[in-house]
Order: C-alpha cells, then structure tokens, then sequence
C-alpha cells in the first residue's frame, strides 16, 4: 500500500524532514502534505520551494494523509491533539517529533491510535539527523519501517523502546551543542598556536567529521581507532594525557547524564 504522508507544522523539523522526502523520491509530490496554522509565509514558501501539497483546513489533512508526521512545539502540540481527535480513523499512524511529549500523553489526549515518538536532532538540516523511533505496541512491523524509511532520507534512524528516550537525548538529541563547544575549543586552542580563524573552524570541524565517519564506518571500537593514533612518545598522546588529567571523559558522562535527567523532569511536569 502506497502512503500519503502530512506533516502538522512546517517549521524546521518538518522543512528538514520534508526536504530529504522530496529529494528521494519515495514519494510522489502529490503525495506529501503539510499544513500549517496560517499560510504566509512559512506554508507559502514551502509550497513553493519543494512543490508539495500545502493545506490550512487541519481537517483536510488528515482526510488525504494517513501518515501524519507532529511537528509543532510540544505545548501546541498539546492544544491540538483534543482537537484533532475528530479527524482521526483507524488507519492513521501518528508521529510525534515533539521532545519530553510521551506516547501515553498523546494516547491520553487521541484514544487509543497507533502512534510513534520519534526523536531527531537538528543535523537534519545537512541531512545528518539521528533519529530514535519508539512505537506503541499497535504499530505493525510494516509502519514502522515506513517510518525509519522516511527518516532515514535525512540521516539514520533506529528503533529503540520509549524507555530509552532520556539517554537518546543525552546522547543525540542535545549533543551537537557538545561537539559545537568541542569545535569551538578545538579551534581556540589552534588559534592560540597562530592559525587563523576561518582556517582553525575548517581543520576542526572536518577533523572531528573524519573522526565520527571512522567510528561509524570501520566498526572498530573508538580506543582502538585511538591505539591507532597515538604513536609512543607523539604529539597525539601527549593530548589524550592531558585531556584523561581535565577528566575528559567524565566531564562528558555526566554531561550526557545531566542532559538526561533534565529531559526526565520535564517529562514529569508536564
Ligand atoms: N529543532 C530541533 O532541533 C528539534 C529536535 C528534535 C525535536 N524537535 C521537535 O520538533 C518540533 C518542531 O520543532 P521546530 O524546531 O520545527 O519548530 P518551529 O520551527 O518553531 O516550527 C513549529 C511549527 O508550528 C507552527 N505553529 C505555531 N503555532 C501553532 C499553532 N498554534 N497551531 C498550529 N501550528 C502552529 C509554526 O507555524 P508559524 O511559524 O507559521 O507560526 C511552525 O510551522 C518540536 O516539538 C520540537 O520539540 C525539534
């Protein structure tokens, strides 16, 4: 069966995602829609750019979809999920990209449906997205393949239990803003030996690019990928020295752990 996908929002996550869709090919144009709460200018210029269905009759959306991607702040999403009760038939699968939102609290607000949390991380935008996808237990196998296939048109995805979500966030959702202050860093340090700026940005950011492609491609374990690196008595051990003595590595554990258990309360309040 083919899928029609509608995304609810069209704001950055939906552009990231609609993006990798249309450049695919997976789906025809006719195919995708997206609505948004009013048409200029986000739902215009997206209408213009990737040519692709634009509505703002809500109700619509959910009558031509039966994939409908969530993509509003999590307090809106909230609003409208009473609402959108209405329109929702047996067929539709609900995916929501809003973080600290649970499946039970949608559940709560839509009745029982079949729905998937899933989330991304802001690389989307270059097409580099991790993205945890976490179904209720009603989701067949097939949805939710069709799911880690549309995300996987912006970068990976992989299905994980809802219980997870608060170490997916700790170590995917926020860390780009980890490895930026690590770039930055990197980069201060080379300035400071005399590299220029423009140039210290572009040697860090593709050195810590080339690193993430190794530990991704080899399949070797990231100490090994070290070993490899740091020749006795060289420039590259005397570095990872004087990281271990700043306690590199725990300051990053417990980097990810805060993030996590930031994402736990606020799961709890809302
Ligand atoms: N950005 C990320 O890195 C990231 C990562 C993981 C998950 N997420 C999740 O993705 C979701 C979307 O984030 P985003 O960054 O794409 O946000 P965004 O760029 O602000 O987009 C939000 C969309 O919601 C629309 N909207 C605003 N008020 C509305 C209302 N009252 N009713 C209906 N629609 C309304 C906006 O339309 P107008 O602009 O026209 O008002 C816009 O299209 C959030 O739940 C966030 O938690 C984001």
């Amino acid at each position: 069966m083919r899928h029609r996908i509608g995304f609810y929002g069209a704001g950055n996550m939906a552009q990231a995602i609609i993006a990798g869709l249309v450049a695919s090919n997976i789906y025809k144009k006719e195919e995708i829609f997206v609505y948004n709460h009013r048409y200029e200018p986000t739902l215009q210029e997206v209408e213009k750019k990737y040519g692709i269905q634009a509505v703002i009759d809500e109700k619509e959306l959910f009558e031509q979809t039966d994939v409908v991607i969530l993509a509003v702040k999590p307090a809106i999403l909230l609003q409208i999920l009473p609402r959108i009760k209405a329109y929702l038939q047996e067929e539709h699968l609900l995916v929501s990209i809003a973080a600290g939102i649970s499946i039970q609290q949608i559940a709560e607000l839509t009745g029982p449906h079949k729905i998937i949390r899933a989330m991304p991380n802001t690389p989307a935008m270059v097409n580099e997205a991790m993205t945890s996808i976490s179904p209720n237990e009603v989701v067949s196998d097939k949805q939710i393949q069709t799911v880690v296939d549309i995300f996987n048109k912006f970068g990976k995805a992989k299905v994980v239990s809802e219980e997870v979500i608060d170490a997916v966030v700790g170590v995917s959702g926020s860390a780009p803003a980890y490895v930026y202050l690590f770039i930055e860093a990197l980069a201060d340090g080379a300035v400071a030996e005399g590299l220029s700026r423009g140039d210290a940005y572009e040697f860090a950011s593709q050195a810590v690019l080339g690193a993430a492609k190794m530990v991704a491609e080899t399949g070797k374990h990231p100490a090994e990928l070290k070993d490899m690196v740091t020749s006795p008595k060289g420039t590259t051990i005397a570095a990872v020295q004087s990281l271990e003595e700043s306690n590199f590595r725990a300051s990053v554990m417990k980097a990810v752990q805060a993030a996590a258990n930031k994402n736990r309360e606020m799961s709890k309040e809302d």
